[in-house]
């Protein structure tokens, strides 16, 4: 029986693998996408010769300390080339593949890099699969200056929401500078439906539900792991 954190090392180790020499890489954030970094960290040290970009500051730090080369989105996309390979880590999945992530603060820069790759993997432990997204909280990323004016279009909407606070009890700000809401999704939520009105409210400046943006699920269990290869037509399914 595996505990936790070995679960979520082994999906990392796993997802780690289908990384290719001369491979531009997405890295995620969080506590399973770190173990991405040690694994990468070890493989440059090897040889494998990579270019990270990276979705967060912390995530930044953590392969700077590994001596991962970084590049940032910018050059890859002025350079006319495109992430091969994202890795990343989320809060839920339900069954058909639909995620919420941000639980770090990180959704934003995560589903830009996600939606610049060619192939995206999820990596996380079984804890974090469910039958459907409804009842749990979902990040919604606002401007500093429309946050109290959005929790009350969020609530008009059968979205209540709070502003997720630091450790320090003040607002936590994102790595773009905003502040966070943290809305509770109804029990039974129409997820396209959702993520279209939140989409639309001026001052949101994302949000944590990933549509239809795996391509590869590598869970971690108790028992080992399990890796789904999503084809296209369950991708668009309900
Ligand atoms: C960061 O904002 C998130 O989207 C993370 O990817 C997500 O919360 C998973 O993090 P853990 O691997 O720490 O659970």
């Amino acid at each position: 029986m595996f505990d936790q954190e070995t679960q979520k090392r082994m999906a990392a180790e796993a997802a780690a693998d289908y990384i290719e020499n001369g491979d531009i890489v997405g890295l995620g954030t969080g506590s399973t996408v770190k173990y991405v970094l040690e694994a990468l960290g070890k493989k440059v040290q090897q040889g494998l010769n990579i270019l990270g970009v990276a979705t967060s500051v912390q995530t930044a730090q953590l392969a700077k300390s590994l001596n991962i080369p970084l590049i940032t989105l910018d050059e890859v996309l002025q350079g006319h080339k495109v992430i091969d390979i994202a890795i990343d880590g989320a809060d839920q999945i339900d069954e058909s593949y639909h995620m919420i992530k941000g639980g770090g603060g990180a959704m934003h820069r995560e589903k830009i890099i996600l939606m610049c790759s060619d192939l995206r993997i999820i990596i996380v432990d079984d804890s974090k699969m469910v039958k459907k997204l409804g009842g749990a909280k979902l990040p919604v990323e606002v401007t500093k200056f429309s946050y109290l004016p959005v929790m009350e279009l969020l609530k008009g909407s059968g979205l209540p929401s709070k502003p997720r606070l630091d450790s320090n009890g003040n607002f936590f700000i994102t790595d773009n500078g905003h502040y966070i809401l943290d809305c509770k999704l109804p029990e039974k939520p129409n997820l396209d439906e959702i993520s279209a009105l939140v989409s639309m409210i001026p001052g949101v400046v994302d949000h944590g539900l990933f549509m239809d943006l795996a391509s590869i699920v590598v869970v971690g269990g108790a028992e080992g792991l399990k890796i789904h290869e999503i084809e296209e037509h369950e991708l668009s399914q309900e």
